[in-house]
């Protein structure tokens, strides 16, 4: 028995008719610690309804499948218990690890109630803007003008974020497929600048370009690159502050090992507030906003960088930031070619 159970690819232990832990194979040793052979089986296991599910096994043969949680070296951990009698002397407890499906159940739970958080905020404030127009501020035109403006603002800030949650479903329905077709970086950076020019001129804000004056070839997504680097300049933009330059440098690099190969890189960098380095591996998260109420005012959904970051590991790349504070941050994405 001890031989077979090695060989399965899940933590197993058998139990004998005495209530005696007999054997383990070295995954259960990993869930339920050393040294539990040869005692009695509540000296591994000592939640109640597990105990009285072997008891009742090895006394009447039931067979029982039962949820588990427990913590090993310090992580909550989640396991369906299978509890089987091999014969009328032993029973045997394997154990499925479900932990890391539990995780990604926990995460889209916690996702819907993000979302739904996120569209309730413009929602409820629309609703009671028509509820004043519809009841006190009826006949008051000044009042009506600035509310409609208002509601519109927020119905707005609902369809960002509707179109944000699209694309990052999107993104992440073909995150394998890696792109195919050759494209321009520098086209598309230039063609990406341009079409911000309204926002840049607006904020007072101006792009510098250094780097490379002939075409950068890598394999990519022209589309999905654009929002790459749409995402990122309007960051600068945004979080840069008015009345800044933003500096955005295309380069070379030879031989960055993660990418195993040749590559170009892109650096965005703005003079802003920059950011705190506690936040800085959050970023990317759906929904983490160093400042909530400031990405707000300048319109932000929180799921930019997120979207960013999909899009670039689509691209076999990676994003790095770097950031001061009180100096500027500088975003770079490194695309192989
Ligand atoms: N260039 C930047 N300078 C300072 N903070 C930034 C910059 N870019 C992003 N951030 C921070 O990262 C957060 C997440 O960015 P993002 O995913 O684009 O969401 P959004 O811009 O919609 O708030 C922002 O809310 C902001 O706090
Ligand atoms: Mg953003």
């Amino acid at each position: 028995m001890k031989h077979i159970i090695a060989a399965l690819p899940i933590a197993c232990i058998i139990i004998d008719k005495r209530e005696t832990l007999i054997c383990a194979n070295d995954l259960a040793h990993a869930i339920l610690g050393p040294n539990i052979e040869g005692r009695h089986f509540v000296q591994a296991i000592r939640t109640p309804d597990v105990i009285a599910a072997i008891e009742a096994t090895l006394s009447r043969g039931d067979a029982s499948e039962l949820e588990w949680r427990t913590s090993v070296h310090k992580l909550e951990s989640f396991y369906t218990l299978w509890i089987r009698k091999i014969d009328s002397q032993h029973v045997m407890v394997s154990f499925e690890d479900r932990t890391q499906s539990e995780q990604t159940r926990q995460m889209r739970r916690d996702f819907v109630s993000n979302v739904s958080h996120e569209l309730r905020t413009p929602l409820t404030s629309i609703l009671g803007f028509l509820e004043t127009l519809q009841t006190v501020a009826k006949d008051d035109a000044t009042a009506r003008v600035r509310f409609l403006d208002i509601m519109r603002g927020e119905a707005e800030r609902m369809n960002r974020l509707v179109n944000d949650l699209l694309s990052l479903n999107q993104v992440e329905s073909n995150i394998h497929m890696r792109p195919t077709t050759d494209v321009d970086v520098r086209e598309i950076l230039l063609e990406t600048s341009e079409n911000l020019s309204p926002n840049l001129e607006k904020n007072n804000v101006s792009i510098a370009f250094e780097g490379a004056t002939d075409p950068v070839t890598i394999k990519g997504d022209r589309d999905q690159l654009r929002q790459v680097f749409t995402n990122l300049i309007e960051n600068a933009i945004k979080y840069g502050g008015p009345h800044k330059t933003i500096t955005v440098t295309l380069g070379d690099i030879a031989h960055q090992k993660p990418l195993r190969g040749v590559g170009t890189v892109v650096h965005i960098t703005d003079h802003g507030e920059g950011i705190g380095a506690e936040h800085i591996s959050r970023l990317t998260e759906r929904f983490y906003r160093v400042d909530k109420h400031r990405s707000r005012e300048v319109g932000g959904t929180g799921l930019g960088l997120s979207i960013v970051k999909h899009i670039i590991s689509r691209h076999r790349g990676r994003l790095e930031i770097e950031s001061v504070l009180g100096q500027g941050s500088t975003f770079s994405v490194f695309l192989p070619r």
